[in-house]
């Protein structure tokens, strides 16, 4: 079953008054933010669907991003939420509990530490049931489904997450027979289904090491500079597309920082190069000390694993350069 939710720390007033009026539900990640919440469903004589974003005590092993655990600016602490669901009638009529959201983290290439942050969860879920107003209509286990994007990653196993799920489902089918189970997944959908492809507009060689100067840089693909979570900077998968013919569309060159790449199958005819965009700072760094085909300005750098977290994620306006197409197939 599909569900509309807005989550998110920072929801404007106005963006709850529309998200009461569209009927979506609404995942409150504070006690400010529920209070809010009520006055403005009362003043639109509507009731608000919602459902407690919780930060649980436990972290999401293994995840790139971890938003939950500790001290976090996203959701309840658990140990809170008793309490506050103990005490719903405060908040008035106008707010229709209808359910938990725990998001522990992204990024996640380990199926055995996603399965186990899923079992966490339902407990902890079963836990604060107990003291719901209404039971259960929505449990939101949260996502964390990674991709690979470097060389020494691998894809993320499934099967140890169809395990947890599967057993979590026939439990909740017993002791909270309302509740729909939900996952929320990102880049695992369209991360691999897209590509940045930016052209390279001069070719210099500074003190012996060789720069591809391209016209799109960390502008449009923050993530891929390394600037968007990254600890230690990797390259992205890339290749080259010579102008109007393709080099290489193995999506193993270039993968990684010492991958080797041909061209025409001729492993001679490559160069060591750093491939950087136009911004005036030394983080707008594409690809580093990467062994490419021999590419000249006029050819195409192919950026791979960009479907998520690129234009969107972008500081776009960064020196006013033209922003970036989107272009789907
Ligand atoms: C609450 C929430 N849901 C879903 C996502 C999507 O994460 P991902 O693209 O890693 O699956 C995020 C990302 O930070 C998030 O904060």
């Amino acid at each position: 079953m599909t569900l509309i939710s807005f989550a998110g720390p920072g929801k404007r007033d106005s963006e709850l008054e529309q998200a009461v009026a569209a009927g979506v539900l609404i995942n409150a990640e504070s006690i400010n933010e529920l209070t809010r919440l009520a006055a403005i469903a009362q003043k639109l004589g509507r009731t608000a669907r919602v459902a407690l974003r919780i930060n649980p005590a436990f972290e999401l092993k293994g995840a790139g991003m971890r938003m939950g655990g500790g001290s976090r600016p996203f959701g309840l602490d658990e140990e809170i939420v008793p309490d506050l669901l103990d005490g719903w009638g405060r908040f008035g009529s106008h707010l229709a509990f209808e359910g938990l959201h725990i998001f522990a983290g992204s990024q996640n290439l380990n199926g055995e530490s996603i399965a186990a942050a899923q079992r966490a969860s339902y407990q902890l879920a079963l836990r604060l049931a107990e003291h719901a107003p209404t039971p259960i209509k929505t449990l939101n286990l949260g996502g964390g489904f990674g991709i690979p994007y470097f060389a020494h990653e691998s894809p993320l196993e499934l099967a140890p997450i169809a395990t947890a799920l599967t057993e979590i489902a026939q439990d909740a089918a017993q002791r909270m027979p309302q509740a729909a189970l939900h996952l929320e997944l990102g880049r695992y959908l369209v991360g691999e289904a897209g590509i940045y492809v930016t052209r390279i507009v001069d070719k210099k060689v500074s003190r012996g090491h060789t720069y591809l100067v391209t016209d799109g840089g960390l502008n449009h693909h923050l993530a891929a500079s390394g600037n968007f979570g990254q600890v230690i900077r990797r390259n992205y998968p890339v290749a080259i597309v010579h102008a109007g013919e393709i080099k290489n569309t193995d999506k193993k060159v270039g993968y990684g920082d010492t991958a080797q790449s041909q061209r025409n199958g001729n492993t001679t005819n490559t160069e060591t190069a750093s491939v950087v965009g136009p911004l005036c700072t030394p983080l707008d760094l594409l690809a580093d000390k990467v062994d490419l085909p021999i590419t000249e300005p006029g050819d195409l750098f192919v950026i791979f694993q960009s479907g998520a977290y690129g234009a969107s994620a972008s500081p776009q306006g960064f020196l006013s350069h033209p922003t970036v197409s989107e272009v789907l197939f």
